[in-house]
């Protein structure tokens, strides 16, 4: 089960594109939130794919997983996606699922577009086209991490450089 909240659609594109190589079905986190489904077991994967948001997660992911129950998961996985850089998304999600007594096998990030569009300026197709093509060489590698499940913290935490002659 591959979970995803997704404003923009760069996060549900990730979660679809796992969900696809390992065969497991998606489910947006709104939905589990109107279906009060906070407890999730028996999963041979179970991943939470989610947004950067002012270097932290957002409001409803902090507060979903603070709810969130995992048992008996065969492989556990959080991955945020970011534009330009994750802060402390990562530790964040890692510290309220300690704060249950849980933690995932991994944490991943992928770099896609920054969709905090009063500072980034989205129509220039070929700026758009190497942050994209960045991105999906990224989740390639994070994809084959996860069908090997790996464990680990492989948040990245550096400053994505975005060069102004593109
Ligand atoms: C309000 C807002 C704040 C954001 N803050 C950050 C941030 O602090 N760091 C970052 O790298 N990206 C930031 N972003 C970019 C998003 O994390 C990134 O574009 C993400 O892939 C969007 O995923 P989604 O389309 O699934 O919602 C922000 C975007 C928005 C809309």
């Amino acid at each position: 089960m591959i979970l995803y909240f997704s404003a923009t659609g760069n996060g549900k594109y990730i979660a679809e594109q796992i969900a696809e190589k390992t065969d497991e079905k998606c489910m947006s986190i709104v939905d589990c939130i109107c279906e009060d489904k906070y407890c999730f077991s028996n999963e041979k994967i179970f991943g939470m794919v989610v947004p950067t948001y002012f270097w932290r997660l957002p409001r409803i992911v902090a507060e979903y997983l603070g709810k969130l129950r995992i048992e008996n998961c065969g492989y556990t996985f959080f991955l945020a996606s970011y534009g330009t850089t994750t802060g402390e998304a990562g530790s964040m999600a890692k510290k309220i699922m300690a704060h249950n007594g849980q933690n995932f096998d991994a944490y991943y990030s992928v770099i896609m577009l920054d969709t905090w569009t009063p500072v980034f300026d989205l129509t220039n197709k070929n700026r758009v086209d190497k942050w994209l093509s960045d991105g999906k060489k990224q989740l390639k590698l994070v994809i084959g991490n996860i069908m090997s499940k790996r464990k680990g913290n492989f948040v990245d935490r550096k400053l994505y450089s975005r060069k102004p002659e593109l």
